[in-house]
């Protein structure tokens, strides 16, 4: 790492994620690490220029040992501490500002004066460091990447690509569930206009007989989970002597799951949990990014807009959003009223505004009229939400004008269809999906 860093000690603060944020928005890279990391850990970090200790509500006790060691004076670069007090420290900051622009104002003459560090933390550097750690990781070794099209993936694949060229094998399960056109331009992108190795595999209909009867949300989650790693593996033994295997893990994924105990909502389906006899070393480069500068590093790597400001999706994609019993009908008109809505916000720049919007189907029939006669058809449903971190969210209010676009268009071009709804309801107590 080329760049100057201050690290942010989790002693049980709420904000770690904000406090990160803060520093990096004054242009230094920052990075949260646990309580009880050791002097030695800490001394051997390349560019230290200083450490935030942040303390709060859940305040952890175990934390205390570092200090009465009081070594966390002693390794030679300044301490700021946030609602942490103990015999060798006080709170140089009582309580985190509420407001983002008070507290870059507390952080600014702590980073500048005290530590003297540097404001270098760009994408352009970060992507250079990257290329240099995976080289130095990989060395003449195969990578293989499960490339889904979402945003980190998509990251992941350039930076693998910029890094070890041909040494990097893509592998895009296309399992039916995705939107329109999202396979193409996986392929027309990596494959045709970047030059990467990309096998290209169509299980649809495997996925769509193994999901067959099957009504039960967290059933079909599962299943999809399930087959899209036995799709991935049968890929991966097919491919001799890879040793190591890219993940789009993102910065989020790792802060949270250290201090979050909160009970699986639903079960979250990424492509891990390979078998433990294919044995691969992870790498992982977007680990210390947030979502923007994921974003961000796509754009400074060439991807193209629509795929690094793609919306949110979940791994088992349309599968979660045709509700009940997924039907060949039911899942194309999903795919179809979503990529109506879709080109409809996106003429009218809502794409950018607006965080996560789709369409979906349940499985009931409402009664209908179409050429003087009765006809039952399905019901869509329009789901615009905001929201920052997914845990709660709120509604996009409905734009009447674009939406009774979006409705003719949807009752015109999609079949089966007779009625289109927009809800309202925010998360909690709603989800974002319906399943
Ligand atoms: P919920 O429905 O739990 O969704 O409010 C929160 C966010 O997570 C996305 N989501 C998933 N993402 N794998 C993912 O990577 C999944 O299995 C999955 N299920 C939901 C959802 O689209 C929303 O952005």
């Amino acid at each position: 790492m080329n760049q100057d860093l201050v690290l942010i000690l989790d002693l049980g603060g709420e904000d770690n994620s904000r406090v990160v944020r803060a520093v990096r928005a004054l242009g230094v890279y920052s990075e949260v690490r646990a309580h009880n990391i050791t002097k030695k850990e800490l001394l051997e970090i390349k560019n230290l220029k200083g450490i935030i200790l942040n303390g709060g509500k859940n305040r952890i006790v175990e934390g205390k040992t570092i200090f009465e060691k009081r070594y966390i004076h002693t390794i030679g670069v300044p301490v700021l501490s946030i609602e942490h007090s103990s015999p060798y420290c006080n709170p140089d900051i009582g309580k985190l500002p509420k407001k983002d622009s008070e507290l870059l104002a507390l952080l600014e003459p702590f980073l500048f004066e005290k530590c003297k560090a540097q404001p270098n933390w760009n994408m352009k550097n970060f992507v250079n460091d990257q290329i240099e750690l995976l080289r130095k990781q990989i060395g003449e070794e195969k990578v293989l990447l499960a490339l889904s099209g979402g945003v980190d993936s998509s990251v992941v694949a350039a930076l693998l690509f910029k890094a070890v060229g041909d040494r990097l094998h893509c592998v895009h399960v296309n399992h039916g569930m995705l939107r329109k056109g999202e396979s193409e331009q996986v392929i027309e992108v990596f494959e045709k206009q970047f030059g990467v190795n990309l096998i290209y595999v169509d299980s649809r209909e495997l996925f769509l007989n193994k999901l067959k009867g099957v009504s039960d949300p967290e059933k079909k989650r599962k299943i999809i989970g399930r087959e899209f790693i036995t799709v991935f593996e049968q890929e991966a033994r097919r491919l001799d002597g890879i040793r190591f295997l890219g993940q789009g893990t993102i910065y989020p994924d790792i802060v949270e799951s250290g201090t979050k105990t909160g009970k699986a909502v639903k079960a979250h389906h990424n492509a891990g949990g390979l078998p433990k006899d294919l044995k691969f070393e992870l790498v992982e480069p977007l680990k210390y990014l947030f979502k923007d500068e994921v974003r961000a590093c796509g754009k400074q790597l060439g991807l193209p807009d629509d795929m690094v400001f793609r919306q949110p999706f979940p791994g088992p994609g349309l599968g979660v959003r045709c509700l009940g019993e997924i039907t060949r009908d039911r899942l194309e008109a999903v795919r179809e009223s979503d990529a109506i809505l879709r080109e409809e916000f996106g003429k009218i720049g809502l794409d950018r505004r607006v965080w996560q919007y789709f369409t979906l189907i349940p499985d009931i029939k409402s009664v209908g009229v179409k050429d003087g006669e009765r006809y039952e058809g399905w019901a869509v449903i329009i789901r615009a939400v905001n929201t920052v971190d997914a845990m709660q969210a709120t509604i996009e209010p409905p734009h009447a004008k674009v939406l009774q676009t979006i409705t003719n268009r949807i009752l015109n071009e999609v079949n089966g269809v007779n009625r289109v709804l927009y809800d309202l309801s925010p998360k909690p107590p709603a989800t974002i999906e319906w399943e």
